[in-house]
């Protein structure tokens, strides 16, 4: 991943890039598989921190607007440790937060990208309690007013474990993949929190087992990623795309 990055941090990314094929597949899964009917938003969360949340919900979006004629927004719903604007260089302020406390419109919070047809919005500065301010009814609101602009709404979730926030925002969403890091999180952890995603009501589109290279067998190490549904019982092995 360090090679996707400029020395800031900053995403270097386009249609050739190594991990493009990985994240276009994920894409059009999505699309073909789950996501019609209006379902639209998807969280990306984890059981602990630094699972590489921001890292996959960063990279899908940019390629599925790469890979489409079609808008799409991401959005920092790590209200406690947002990163989204740090990774594509923007002002943190006037963003998710700024909304819900009605200190800023819409229209005020939306941000460009270097990417075509990919927005974010940033997580703005906050002066309440994220769960106080992510309230049910006044994020749904907020998401339903975009929703028809947007192919898809990533949002860029904390993760479950250690705060209450992501289930709020588990329960708004249409959908929510979950990044397990290989070999870093305990089995019971991770069964903790797709047992809490449940209990919340939640769709669970599937798992992006994350970093899959430094722990997986030899014939697996194709790929740093690899994404599997929930519903579905088949591994898939991915083609070498690096
Ligand atoms: N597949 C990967 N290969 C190499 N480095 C990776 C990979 N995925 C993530 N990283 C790196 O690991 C670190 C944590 O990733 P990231 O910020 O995406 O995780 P996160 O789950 O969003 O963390 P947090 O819980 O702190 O928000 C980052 O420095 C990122 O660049
Ligand atoms: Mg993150």
């Amino acid at each position: 991943m360090h090679n996707k990055t400029n020395s800031n941090g900053v995403y270097q990314y386009d249609e050739n890039s190594p991990y493009f094929s990985d994240f276009y597949q994920l894409y059009s899964k999505l699309i073909a598989r789950d996501f019609g009917d209006g379902k639209k938003v998807i969280m990306v969360t984890s059981a602990t921190e630094g699972e590489g949340k921001t890292t996959v919900a960063s990279y899908l979006a940019i390629t599925s607007a790469l890979a489409s004629s079609d808008y799409f927004v991401l959005i920092d719903g790590d209200l406690r440790k947002p990163m989204l604007h740090k990774r594509f260089k923007l002002n943190r302020d006037g963003g998710l937060s700024d909304i819900l406390m009605n200190k800023k419109r819409l229209t005020e919070v939306i941000n460009k990208t270097p990417f075509r047809n990919l927005h974010l919005i940033t997580a703005g500065r906050n002066d309440d309690k994220p769960f106080q301010l992510l309230r049910l009814n006044e994020t749904k609101e907020l998401l339903d007013r975009i929703r028809h602009y947007y192919k898809l709404i990533l949002i860029d979730g904390p993760p479950i474990i250690p705060v209450s926030d992501s289930l709020r925002l588990a329960q708004i969403a249409d959908g929510v993949i979950m990044v397990v890091k290989a070999g870093k999180t305990p089995r019971t952890v991770i069964k903790r929190a797709i047992q809490l995603l449940s209990e919340s009501g939640c769709q669970m589109i599937g798992v992006v087992l994350n970093d899959t290279q430094k722990v997986l067998p030899y014939y697996y190490q194709h790929s740093y990623y690899r994404y599997e549904y929930s519903t579905t019982t088949h591994n898939r092995q991915r083609k070498e795309s690096r």
